[in-house]
């Protein structure tokens, strides 16, 4: 078995969905989570993009980008996360997913979670901070904050760190420095931290 069917195996592909019409009719295909099937780091972005759609792959765009180069900074390499979004198929002319969809999307969310079970779920942006914590959120205020939140049916909380969605920062450039001490932190809490050789290394390794 293939690393790619070994994934299906494990109920991280969702392989067919029709439960949002819309997104049926707007999706060119369904975009699935990448990284390992048990990374230390879990990032939740809202829905996939024109990009995103195209390639099939979370956050390839623009965002994509903002978020490697901070990953790469702070010692997480991309490779090393696993990152997916709230809703799996690309909402039409890029508007928010609805609660409906949000709600059709949770359970495959929350079984990669589950399954993945990371030290700390990091959620990019508005909509996957509401969507995880059930309340409003300022983001921008809030980036940085971790919450424990019951999810799924699971009994034991799980860290949830409010992150600026990298997009924000396209927008800001003065929200960059939030966002770069976000992501600082959730490497700090999967125990990670820069090398010189720009590489990561787990503290406590030595
Ligand atoms: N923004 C998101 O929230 N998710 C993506 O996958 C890309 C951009």
């Amino acid at each position: 078995m293939d690393a790619e069917q070994a994934e299906h195996m494990e109920g991280l592909c969702v392989t067919d969905c029709t439960r949002c019409p819309a997104l049926v009719d707007s999706r060119s295909r369904i975009v699935d989570g990448t990284g390992p099937a048990d990374a230390d780091v879990l990032f939740v972005g809202e829905a996939p993009g024109a990009q995103e759609d195209a390639e099939g792959e979370p956050f390839v765009g623009r965002s994509g980008t903002v978020l490697d180069d901070q990953l790469r900074t702070v010692g997480l390499e991309r490779e090393s996360v696993r990152i997916t979004n709230c809703v799996r198929c690309r909402p039409p002319d890029n508007r928010d997913p609805t609660t409906d969809e949000l709600e059709n999307c949770r359970g495959y969310l929350e079984a990669e979670i589950d399954r993945v079970d990371p030290d700390v779920v990091v959620t990019l942006g508005k909509v996957p901070s509401e969507h995880l914590l059930e309340r409003s959120v300022a983001v921008t205020s809030e980036t940085g904050s971790v919450e424990e939140v019951r999810l799924g049916d699971t009994t034991t909380p799980r860290p949830v760190l409010i992150c600026l969605h990298p997009a924000a920062t396209l927008y800001d450039r003065s929200q960059e420095s939030a966002f770069a001490e976000t992501i600082q932190e959730a490497a700090a809490i999967a125990g990670v931290s820069p090398t010189d050789e720009g590489g990561q290394s787990r503290l406590g390794e030595y």
